[in-house]
């Protein structure tokens, strides 16, 4: 989308989200604030037990239902939604960008219809369907719409995990609802020296029944016409999660559109990096772009042991710090390593832990690596060598849940 035509999206979304009576706040305090001048604190004791109630429990139940009713009443919703403000407005203007040449679109899991009416608003010529289990969210959906004097959006109240979307559509947006078991960590790498995940497909199954993200796919592909286009935008930054969504992706034909777009927003004062955006659609072979199953580029400098001091900038500070996948390499290349201690170890949820330390020429190094993609490298002078060493048991003798050693 160029830049003008983007800014522009983003104004009438801006003035859209204010039509809703959203705000842009920047700061917890006023947020909070907000919410206590709206809500009884009984009124919040509520909504935090829902929230819990729907974080604990299965991703098809009844909580996860109640607590979208909870947050639809028309007077809770602009002290509730303006903390999606940066949300709306960065996956909104992005969808609203892709939805060119769309006669017919359904938005899944249109929640109160916030963006779906947006993007009716912005494609006067189609017609748009959006859909959602929780029923309060529709009704207020419908009223909303009304208000806007929108003739071209409908919405209806469906529980895509017991039934098709009726119809087939040019483009389908699912936005934040296929893969919302957002504790699920997805699919280990076949071991901690590696990112790979062995193409399993039990292990793939297993994945998509228990998030339900296999079978909601099923029925939206069966609603998606034959040239249409998907466009996913889920929690699955972590590679773990986002591997077996494209594997889910890919195993229903659907091929990659466009490059995936990582999107970064803040939630008032938390960043939040989500997604990515895929635009996936059935295309041949040579029209689409090949699913990249490696990490993310994650921009840490690279270590160059022949720069590092002799002693820290700060005294609080390592020498050099690495938390992102490149830390692997980084380790692979320490210079005349000697490992003094090391142990990799099975923890309880079976994901394999390595935790070792030693020295790199005149340095000291810990690192840490696991099959969920957490990789920490850590290169400090001789003179903290103790505190290397005090974490290196704290982190190799802490066994949650009762793991086990499985190398010493
Ligand atoms: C996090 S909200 C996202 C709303 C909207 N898509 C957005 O991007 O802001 C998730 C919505 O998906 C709906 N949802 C979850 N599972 C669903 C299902 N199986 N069928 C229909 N709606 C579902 C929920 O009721 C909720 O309104």
């Amino acid at each position: 989308m160029p830049g003008d035509t983007n800014d522009a999206v983003r104004a009438s979304l801006h003035e859209h989200m204010a039509w809703w009576g959203l705000r842009h706040i920047e700061s917890d305090a006023a947020y909070f604030a907000w919410q206590r001048e709206v809500f009884t604190p009984q009124e919040l004791d509520t909504l935090h037990r829902s929230i819990e109630a729907k974080r604990a429990a299965p991703h098809g139940s009844a909580a996860d239902i109640a607590f979208y009713d909870l947050t639809a009443r028309p007077q809770s919703v602009p002290a509730l939604y303006s903390q999606r403000y940066e949300y709306y407005l960065e996956v909104g203007s992005r969808i609203a960008g892709r939805l060119e040449g769309a006669d017919t679109i359904l938005d899944i899991g249109c929640g109160i219809g916030l963006l779906t009416t947006f993007y009716a608003t912005h494609c006067p010529g189609a017609t748009v369907v959006g859909l959602d289990r929780s029923p309060a969210s529709i009704a207020l959906a419908r009223h909303r719409a009304q208000d806007l004097g929108l003739t071209n959006v409908r919405f209806d109240c469906v529980d895509l995990d017991r039934h098709h979307p009726v119809g087939r559509f040019d483009v389908i947006v699912a936005t934040h609802v296929l893969l919302q078991a957002e504790q699920d960590p997805g699919l280990p790498s076949s071991d901690w020296q590696s990112f790979a995940r062995a193409a399993d497909a039990q292990a793939q199954q297993a994945f998509e029944q228990r998030t339900g993200v296999g079978p909601r796919l099923d029925r939206l592909c069966g609603a998606l016409g034959s040239q249409g286009r998907l466009l996913v935008f889920e929690k699955a930054r972590q590679l773990a999660r986002r591997i077996p969504l494209q594997r889910a992706l890919a195993a229903r034909g659907l091929g990659l559109l466009a490059p995936p777009e990582p999107i970064r927003y803040r939630s008032i004062e938390e960043t939040t990096e989500d997604g990515p955006l895929f635009v996936t659609g059935c295309a041949f072979p040579s029209q689409v772009l090949p699913w990249d199953e490696s990490p993310e580029p994650d921009g840490l400098p690279p270590l160059r042991v022949g720069q590092l001091r002799s002693v820290p900038v700060d005294p609080d500070q390592p020498l050099y710090e690495n938390h992102g996948p490149s830390a692997q390499q980084a380790w692979l290349d320490l210079p005349a390593k000697q490992v003094v201690n090391q142990v990799t170890k099975k923890e309880a949820d079976g994901r394999q832990l390595h935790v070792e330390w030693g020295w790199a020429g005149a340095f000291v190094y810990l690192y840490c690596a696991n099959t969920f993609d957490q990789r920490q490298l850590v290169v400090i002078e001789p003179a903290r060598a103790a505190l290397v060493e005090t974490y290196y048991q704290e982190i190799a003798g802490h066994q949650p849940g009762g793991g086990r050693d499985v190398v010493q």
